[in-house]
């Protein structure tokens, strides 16, 4: 019996290489808000704070600056909840309780847009929202 000489086969199995899409899970950085609230909320700044507080929110106002250092020294470390609290039960000065608070939401988002916390995908909708916003003391 003659023996035949069986060709070498080789199976080379290619392995798919699949990219493997890795979700890298990037620390985003906070974001508060939608431009069109923080936009809303410069308006309503701009009709109903001016009065007292600077048009660039800094020093020179009759009310005290909302951002800069003494915005940072006076609300780094408390929520935005706690901001928003204070800004619905006090502010406008000369006519308290005035704000809705849809108003003040777009107040807060101005304010805390304009102390760098950039806007992100979603509009602030409840104040409880704020909860979680903390304010940083520096940066
Ligand atoms: C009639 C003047 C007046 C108007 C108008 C006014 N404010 Fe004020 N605001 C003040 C004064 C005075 C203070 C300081 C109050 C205090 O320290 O007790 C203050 C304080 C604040 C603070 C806290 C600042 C801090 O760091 O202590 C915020 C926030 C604020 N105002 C937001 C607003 C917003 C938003 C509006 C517009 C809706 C507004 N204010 C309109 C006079 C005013």
């Amino acid at each position: 019996m003659r023996g035949g000489r069986a060709p070498a086969w080789a199976c080379f199995v290619l392995a798919a290489l699949g990219l493997a899409m890795r979700a890298v899970a990037a620390e985003a950085p906070p974001t508060v808000s939608t431009p069109e609230q923080i936009q809303a909320g410069a308006v309503l700044y701009a009709q109903k704070c001016t009065g007292c507080h600077s048009p660039s929110l800094g020093e020179g106002g009759h009310g005290p600056a909302l951002k800069g250092d003494y915005f940072r020294s006076t609300w780094g470390g408390q929520s935005a909840r706690k901001l928003y609290g204070m800004v619905i039960s006090t502010m406008p000065a000369d006519n308290p309780g005035s704000l809705s608070p849809a108003d003040a939401l777009a107040l807060v988002a101005f304010i805390l847009n304009s102390n760098g916390f950039p806007a992100g995908g979603t509009s602030l909708g409840e104040p409880a929202d704020l909860q979680d916003v903390m304010i940083a003391a520096e940066g």
